[in-house]
């Protein structure tokens, strides 16, 4: 783990209140899927934790929401600014547990790390579907990111402006995807109707407010089947029966 200084390339919108940002550094990036960076934001003493879409020889790629003062501020950085990383941090995903079939599920933007995870798993020779769920239509991003891997895309959305009408659940039950593992990531309730409805082994990636993003506070401690674990250093990523929902 180390900080580093990167510079903006990109910070441009992709969906509502979504912006991709493109970092460029000066020296080679080792991070996988299910990994973050934890962001030190101008102004801010607490680092903002977000999730890497996709590596770059020399930087990485990140999808963020605003929701906050933090995000509000980043979605006004332009090319050139730079900001300090803390990385690559935490417990990613593991591609080489899927025996052939990977499935995707992803909750609004826990679409960003399932990419980089899908990259991983199609260089393994794995096949891969992915079920991506958001409220409205104009919320998607990543799909055709997606579908350019050759990835099959099911969309769902809460209104039913685009794809099935509902749930992830409800597309995954549409779809019938076959599979022999699944990954997940996006809000907590989705995870937990994904874990507990599909019968096949699988991980999701927990959210916690974080202190130091690095192991040494405590401050984001999940209880597990195995006791507190924290999601910044022993996670994000846990199998799904390690979860207590
Ligand atoms: C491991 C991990 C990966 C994440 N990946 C992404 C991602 O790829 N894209 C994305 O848009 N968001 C991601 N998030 C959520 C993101 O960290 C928050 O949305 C962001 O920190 C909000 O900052 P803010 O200053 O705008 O909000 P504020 O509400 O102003 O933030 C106040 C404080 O609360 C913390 N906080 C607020 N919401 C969250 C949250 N949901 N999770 C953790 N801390 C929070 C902030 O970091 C900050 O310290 C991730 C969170 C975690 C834990
Ligand atoms: S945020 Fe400090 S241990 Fe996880």
């Amino acid at each position: 783990m180390e900080k580093r200084i990167f510079t903006i390339e990109s910070n441009e919108p992709v969906a509502r209140d979504t912006f991709r940002l493109v970092l460029r550094t000066d020296a080679p990036v080792a991070i996988c899927s299910g990994q973050f960076v934890d962001i030190a934001v101008p102004g801010y003493y607490l680092r903002r934790p977000i999730s890497v879409s996709d590596v770059l020889p020399d930087g990485v790629i990140l999808y963020y929401k605003v929701v906050g003062e933090g995000t509000l501020v980043m979605s006004g950085m332009v090319p050139g600014d730079t900001l300090e990383l803390l990385l690559p941090l935490g417990a990613g995903f593991h591609p080489e547990k899927c025996v052939s079939d990977a499935l995707l599920v992803g909750g609004g933007l826990g679409a960003a790390p399932l990419f980089l995870l899908a990259k991983e798993l199609l260089a393994a020779g794995k096949k891969v579907t992915a079920v991506l769920g958001f409220k409205r239509a104009d919320e998607i991003c990543l799909a055709e990111e997606y579908r350019a891997l050759g990835v099959p895309v099911h969309i769902a959305t809460l209104d039913g402006s685009a794809g099935t009408k509902g749930f992830v659940t409800d597309a995954i039950a549409t779809a019938q995807p076959v599979f022999d593992r699944f990954y997940t990531c996006g809000p907590l309730l989705m995870m937990k109707a994904v874990c507990t409805t599909l019968d096949a082994p699988g991980e999701a990636s927990m959210e916690e407010r974080m202190g130091c993003g690095a192991g040494f506070c405590y401050g984001c401690t999940l209880q597990t089947q195995s006791g507190p674990r924290r999601v910044c250093a022993d996670g994000p990523v846990f199998d799904k029966e390690e979860i207590l929902w």
